[in-house]
């Protein structure tokens, strides 16, 4: 299905060594038991290793917009008889979670959010007090497609708007 070779392909970029995966991973200091918010998952590529750290009293929630993410994502939880990991569609603006999540984590969506001050507002009670979140989004290079295409979003940006939600930038890297 071609929806699947989508996901499969940002599954592929997300796994992607130039990508720095496993330092993005150990940055995030996981814990067994925590609660994790994948916000647009995509494919769960993060979903499913998060699921690996976070243990069987942990939970996943794997967010997404797309309908066709969830399902990629449910079906392949099934197949591999993962049971931590709860699919949760999102709306443009936010979404619900039955419970508060340690990290909020999101990888290239910020620059896909239409009004990121509003879902910011949206989600944060889902946050616990001194939950996480973790945004990494691209940087324009020169002339490149995702300059062009405005698939990013400054840096300035990023932080003034987390700011503005009441976040406080505790740490950046650059990997
Ligand atoms: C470029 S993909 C990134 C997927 C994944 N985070 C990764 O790093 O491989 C962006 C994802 O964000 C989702 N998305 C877009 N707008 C969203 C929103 N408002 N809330 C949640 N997810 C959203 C898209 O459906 C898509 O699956």
């Amino acid at each position: 299905m071609f929806g699947n070779f989508r996901f499969k392909m940002l599954n592929r970029e997300a796994a992607s060594g130039k990508n720095k995966p496993e330092e993005i991973i150990k940055s995030l200091g996981i814990k067994i038991g925590m609660i994790v918010a994948d916000i647009g998952a995509g494919g769960g590529y993060f979903t499913f290793e998060f699921s690996k750290n976070v243990g069987k009293d942990g939970r996943v929630y794997a967010i997404d917009t797309d309908r066709n993410s969830l399902a990629f994502i449910s079906n392949k939880s099934k197949e591999e008889m993962i049971n931590n990991i709860k699919a949760t569609l999102a709306y443009e603006n936010g979404f619900m979670l039955p419970e508060t999540a340690d990290l909020f984590f999101l990888r290239n969506v910020f620059h896909h959010l239409s009004n990121p001050d509003e879902y910011l507002h949206n989600i944060k009670r889902f946050l616990k007090k001194d939950g996480k979140l973790a945004i990494i989004d691209h940087q324009k290079n020169g002339f490149s497609f995702i300059g062009l295409f405005d698939h990013f979003v400054p840096e300035e940006m990023i932080i003034e708007t987390v700011e503005k939600a009441g976040f406080r930038v505790l740490e950046k890297f650059d990997f």
